[in-house]
């Protein structure tokens, strides 16, 4: 007994210790880290795909471009910028395994609803299927909710949650007749968390999430079609410097600190995996973001603790002229490969 004791505690304590070393490093939930370590590979699952990237002009969609051409994926570029999609394109020739023929540029604006049946059409026309749909375009905010008009709420309503249910809405026929597709939608932890200054957009974010979970379930017949919520925390991109402020006339103008962030190619990364296994919601992000995520969905009462500390600074730092968040997470800084 003694000597079982003896064995047991520090086997205990070497576990404990080792479960929150892992912890601490995670990248993400830990259906994305088993899928990291035994899940099914980007270059195998993704080749040859054809894959719809909406935001495809700046960050995290540009990204993807860059690493789906690398993997001979053709590829469907949207944003409503056409000279910076023509500028992904050149970049996905230049060092992706693509031609001329695989890539097909389709100028769009998400609030214009009435354009996606077309575009839809176009991307059928040219490619005859598609297999993963990337509802990745979208745009952020900072301002505090009694500031920011209503023309803010709307809009951000209108690119970030209608835009993605129309072209979803539009896509969704096709998959459903080949009983197959991916729809990948480019949430947020703002999905599942709030800060403030960003109440227009969480909101989005958050009726993304309920609109995903319930169009998963309406799927039930069609176990081919995968709806994957991607909830990416910090990365670097344009989003601070395109969010919307008071009005919508109104952008930040510059990035702020970005170096606490996620690097936009290791999100990405992630994101691939996320496809390759259709993992139906990922939180992708460092410590102490994740920590934050789980305390909300496990103790949600205990979270608002440490969220009003961070949301007391955020404000202030935001009123002071500083990106919201850039100083209290620069001691996290982590290194990624
Ligand atoms: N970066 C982060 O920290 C972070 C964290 C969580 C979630 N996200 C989400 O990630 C997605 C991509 O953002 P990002 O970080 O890569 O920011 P970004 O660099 O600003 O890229 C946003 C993209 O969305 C496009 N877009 C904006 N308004 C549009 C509209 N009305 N119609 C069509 N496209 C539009 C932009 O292209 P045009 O201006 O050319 O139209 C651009 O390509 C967004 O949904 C964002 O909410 C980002």
């Amino acid at each position: 007994m003694v000597c079982a004791l003896l064995f047991l505690v520090p086997a205990l304590w070497a576990l404990l210790l080792l479960g929150l070393w892992f912890f601490l490093r995670a990248d993400g939930d830990l259906t994305l880290q088993w899928a990291k370590w035994r899940g099914r590979c980007p270059e195998q699952e993704l080749t040859g795909s054809v894959v719809w990237v909406t935001g495809a002009s700046s960050g995290i969609g540009e990204e993807l471009a860059y690493q789906l051409s690398k993997l001979g994926a053709s590829l469907v570029l949207s944003a409503r910028r056409k000279h910076e999609l023509e500028r992904v394109k050149r970049q996905c020739l230049e060092n992706g395994n693509v031609t001329e023929k695989d890539i097909l540029i389709l100028p769009l604006d998400l609030m214009d609803r009435s354009s996606h049946e077309a575009a839809t059409k176009a991307v059928l026309q040219k490619f005859g299927r598609i297999d993963i749909l990337v509802n990745n375009g979208g745009r952020s905010q900072r301002s505090l909710c009694m500031d920011a008009s209503m023309d803010v709420f709307k809009e951000l309503m209108e690119i970030n949650y209608l835009g993605t249910v129309s072209l979803t809405k539009c896509v969704l026929p096709h998959m459903i007749e080949r009983k197959k597709g991916k729809i990948v939608t480019v949430n947020s932890f703002t999905g599942i968390v709030s800060v403030p200054l960003s109440s227009g957009y969480c909101a989005s974010k958050h009726a993304l999430r309920g609109f995903l979970n319930c169009l998963r379930a309406e799927l039930f017949e069609y176990p081919g079609i995968v709806v994957s919520n991607v909830c990416p925390g910090p990365v670097q991109s344009q989003i601070v410097k395109n969010a919307l402020t008071e009005e919508v006339t109104k952008i930040v103008g510059n990035s702020g600190d970005q170096s606490y962030k996620m690097p936009t190619s290791h999100c990405v990364r992630l994101m691939l995996i996320t496809m390759a296994n259709d993992l139906k919601e990922v939180w992708i992000a460092d410590q102490p973001f994740l920590l934050i995520a789980y305390l909300w969905q496990y103790m949600p009462t205990w979270a608002w603790w440490i969220t009003n500390k961070f949301g007391k600074k955020r404000i202030e730092n935001f009123k002071s002229g500083v990106d919201a968040d850039s100083s209290y997470f620069k001691f996290w800084k982590k290194k990624h490969d």
